[in-house]
């Protein structure tokens, strides 16, 4: 059985019209499969009490229903938020590449057809883990430009402003330097290869799907605001779906770097270019700042959950650590409550807190602060949180409250190939179309990554997120982030799950229920990604429940053991990849757009 069997000897333009028939319903979206994959067997390896566990319920009037099918794919899989950018990943396994060369592949053509967080304006995180044992992660996150400061964004009435939408608020982007250099080490086939999808799609143009007319649709008037305008928004109208969107600019771009490398980008004709832009628009990324900029390979982050292990990432993302101490606390839990269970809610929910409040406090670029990575991340730490938890009452986290901005993109892939290796990438511009800025002579979008630093420490930023001076801005420092592609193996070291996610911070609540659904209760990967999901922060102090996903008794009890509970319409974007016998199971995120394909 062969997953998008049909859809793969078909070309791009024809993928892009199955997937917009598959994609026009509205939302809630599901991932377009078309054929049932076989029958839905336990994985190789789950908990055993998991197995003998009572069946996950899903509450009555939840939007989704359990059963659901996976993409079933026997060698290789992509999972992304845009099938055109799946489908140029397993193309490329398909022609001999790896699950890096897929990754690298997928990446740049998210670039192209997902223009709203795929990026090479923006940065991101890639997790490698290679069937040989090899493990490293590329930390390809924006830095702060050298004229940034501490205070830039203040105002004197002691409000901020600047870092959330236009030219000032750009990181020096990561991306480029990132995704090239994960491919010299570790993929099989040439460069010019990987990017040849993302260069012929830039050029030669694709169909515009619904997922990228609704993405334009819901930014029209942060586009509008900047040179964008003349490309998403033609004659003053969002791309028509069906329309064939070529982008030459982005192509001549993608072109040179796949010839000339990264150098080009960083120190070429487009650093040249991106320097004047900015200087023209007011933006204070320089020639000096681009010059700089490196990427780094860094250990990942490697902790145990029960038989598992689990491969995420260090700071500068926060991602890896705060699922580290979460997972901990909760493995001092000999019998997990039942999934949706009052208990389970509340133990988890104050997990999060724990995990959030040291995340908000002590995590930051290790380059620039003394990060306390391997206490927050060990067992006998989380033993003491464990310990503290009041199993019948919530306890409060000192109040601030500050509603989170719903509707704010990245993109989250996650890839596998058929010799077992893996590898989890989460990349961003942070908001969905990052500044609004679009660099009209190279033909990208800017990032708007300034605003993840604790622009004024003590006070949210745009997520809702109340952190501290480690986090402060300093001039060449990486802001903190959320972003958590994990790799999660099996005791014979076996890769059993790639999983990551887009939606800022609640990005560590849901990557780690989709991997504790699986793992703990026993899920298939289409329930544990459709399965209510729920976050919490520690500030604001709110118990977050997508809605209609628990029973009104369920909230009426969380509320009289004195949890704040509100209600998200959705939870993160996951996008993520198991292994089943004969193969790979791999779910795109039902709340959105966006396909598995595999071969
Ligand atoms: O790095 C971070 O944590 C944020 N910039 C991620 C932003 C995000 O996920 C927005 N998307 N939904």
């Amino acid at each position: 059985m062969v997953a998008f069997a049909s859809l793969r000897r078909l070309s791009l333009p024809v993928v892009a019209i199955l997937a917009i028939s598959a994609c026009r319903t509205p939302p809630p979206a599901t991932t377009p499969v078309p054929a049932a994959p076989p029958a839905v067997v336990p994985a190789v390896s789950v908990r055993e009490d998991s197995v003998r566990r009572p069946a996950v319920v899903f509450a009555d009037g939840w939007r989704f229903a359990k059963n659901e099918p996976a993409t079933f794919a026997e060698h290789g899989m992509v999972s992304s938020n845009a099938p055109l950018a799946s489908s140029a990943g397993a193309d490329i396994m398909k022609m001999g590449g790896n699950a890096v060369d897929a990754a690298v592949a997928t990446g740049f053509a998210l670039a192209v057809v997902w223009p709203e967080a795929g990026n090479i304006g923006g940065g991101g995180y890639m997790v490698i883990q290679m069937a040989d044992g090899r493990r490293e992660v590329v930390d390809y996150r924006e830095v702060a430009p050298l004229a940034g400061s501490r205070d830039m964004y203040l105002k004197p009435d002691g409000t901020t402003d600047g870092s959330i939408i236009g030219w000032r608020s750009s990181g020096v982007p990561g991306a480029v330097a990132g995704l090239v250099a994960a491919q010299a080490k570790y993929g099989k086939l040439t460069r010019a290869q990987v990017m040849a999808p993302a260069i012929r799609m830039a050029r030669d143009g694709f169909l515009v799907d619904s997922g990228l007319f609704t993405s334009v649709t819901r930014s029209r008037a942060l586009i509008a605001r900047f040179a964008g305008k003349e490309v998403f928004l033609p004659r003053d109208s969002v791309l028509a779906i069906g329309s064939t969107f070529r982008q030459p600019a982005l192509a001549r771009t993608l072109d040179a770097i796949a010839r000339d490398g990264a150098d080009v980008y960083y120190r070429g004709w487009i650093a040249d270019s991106i320097a004047a832009e900015e200087k023209r628009g007011g933006g204070i990324i320089t020639k000096a700042d681009l010059a700089k900029y490196t990427a780094r390979w860094r250990e990942p982050l490697v902790w145990t959950y029960r038989d598992y292990t689990l491969v995420g990432m260090p700071p500068s993302s926060s991602g890896g650590v705060t699922m580290a101490e979460t997972m901990n606390i909760l493995e001092h839990e000999a019998h997990m409550p039942s999934f949706g269970s009052v208990a389970y809610l509340h133990l988890l929910g104050s997990a999060y807190q724990r995990a959030f409040i040291d995340r908000n406090s002590k995590l930051a670029d290790p380059d620039f602060y003394p990060v306390p990575t391997a206490q927050l991340a060990s067992k006998t730490y989380a033993r003491g949180l464990f310990n503290a938890i009041d199993r019948t009452h919530a306890t409060p986290t000192p109040a601030v409250t500050q509603q989170m901005v719903e509707g704010l993109h990245t993109t989250h892939y996650s890839v596998v190939d058929g010799d077992g290796s893996a590898v989890a990438t989460t990349t961003t511009l942070n908001n969905s179309w990052g500044s609004g800025v679009y660099l009209a002579s190279v033909g990208f979008m800017m990032n708007d990554q300034m605003d993840d630093f604790a622009v004024q420490p003590g006070k949210p930023n745009m997520f809702g997120l109340v952190q501290g001076e480690a986090n402060k801005i300093e001039p060449g420092k990486r802001m903190l982030s959320a972003m958590s592609p994990t790799v999660v193996l099996d005791a014979q070291g076996r890769v059993q799950m790639v999983a990551g996610a887009a939606g800022g911070p609640r990005i560590i609540s849901a990557t780690s229920q989709v991997i504790l659904n699986v793992i703990e209760f026993g899920m298939p990967l289409a329930d544990a990604m459709r399965a209510p999901r729920m976050h919490n922060q520690a500030l604001p102090d709110e118990l977050r429940l997508e809605t209609n996903g628990y029973p009104a008794t369920t909230i009426d009890s969380l509320r009289a053991m004195g949890h704040s509970v509100a209600f998200l319409g959705g939870i993160a974007n996951v996008n993520a990849i198991r292994r089943v016998p004969g193969g790979w199971h791999g779910v795109s995120e039902p709340r959105a757009f966006g396909a598995a394909i595999g071969y």
